[in-house]
């Protein structure tokens, strides 16, 4: 029977070693703050802002709320980020995207200072992952590799096939399952004959977006299958990009949807702001 890998609860894990360990920062008078600014009035970004900043108070991490009109301005926006950079008492930044159309999202990425990067997207946080430095690392594929590991899945030496190529997931994860040792490949949406490409694949991990279109004809005998998708089938409901009752009698496990990858993306966010407030204090 193959392990259904449990998001939920290793995410929960993750923030109760964060909240222990920002207790024994305040006992030395030393607080984790994130800034939190939402432009707009995306329904999506709101429910994230409101999960983001509950897992904050639930970790121990002040959160300071920034939220501004659709209106804004990109110089006005810039501002902002521009004063939270300079303010010792802010350790991470980050701006909920996307943003309005009349902002320029990458120069408004740019202005974050990287050692308050938090959400990894800064150039030199990707520059610095793919040459191997320390840097912060994007949250959602950060947070795959917690679930290998916490479930002891040692990716070295395998094939790892990953479907999607966005900057926030599928470029970062690959790098990260190099420097786990994978013999990795990139598959997208051009790629040929994707189904036998996804069927080398000793860990597969989709992100693409389309509601269940990886079922068991995709999947090789035996292979961990992680699915960053969060999507809606035919009937509205959530679901990811796997077909998950057609595969998991094929895999040795699997994420489900909800309840696997997508609790992690928060607790690694949590994770990043602790190591921006060690960054910055030199601790
Ligand atoms: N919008 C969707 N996902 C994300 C994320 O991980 N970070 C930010 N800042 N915005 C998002």
């Amino acid at each position: 029977m193959a392990l259904i890998i449990d998001g939920k609860k290793i995410s929960l894990e993750i923030r109760d070693e964060i909240r222990e360990e920002t207790g024994k920062l305040k006992e030395k008078e030393i607080e984790t703050s994130l800034a939190v600014v939402l432009v707009g009035n995306d329904p999506a970004s709101a429910v994230y802002v409101r999960n983001k900043k509950k897992a904050c108070e639930y970790c121990g991490i002040k959160s300071l709320s920034y939220e501004m009109p659709e209106t804004t301005s990109e110089s006005e926006l810039l501002k902002l980020i521009d004063e939270l950079n300079c303010n010792n008492d802010v350790n991470g930044i980050l701006v909920q995207l996307p943003l309005p159309k009349h902002i320029n999202e990458q120069k408004v990425i740019e202005a974050i200072l990287p050692s308050k990067d938090v959400d990894g997207f800064h150039p030199q946080s990707v520059g610095a992952l793919s040459i191997g430095i320390p840097g912060f690392v994007s949250c959602t594929p950060a947070g795959i590799i917690q679930l290998l590991k916490r479930s002891g899945i040692s990716a070295s030496g395998k094939e790892c096939v990953i479907a999607g190529r966005s900057n926030i997931v599928g470029k970062p994860m690959a790098m990260l399952m190099l420097r786990e040792n994978a013999t990795v490949t990139i598959a997208h949406s051009k790629t040929v004959d994707l189904k036998s490409v996804c069927k080398r694949a000793d860990i597969l991990i989709t992100a693409t977006g389309r509601p269940k279109m990886f079922n068991s004809d995709y999947i090789k005998e035996g292979a961990v299958v992680i699915d960053c998708g969060m999507d809606r089938d035919e009937n509205g409901k959530l679901c990811g990009d796997v077909d998950f009752d057609d595969v998991l009698p094929h895999c040795s496990a699997i994420t489900p949807v909800p309840g696997g990858v997508g609790p992690m993306t928060i607790a690694m966010l949590m994770t990043n702001c602790l190591e921006a407030l060690k960054i910055q204090h030199r601790i």
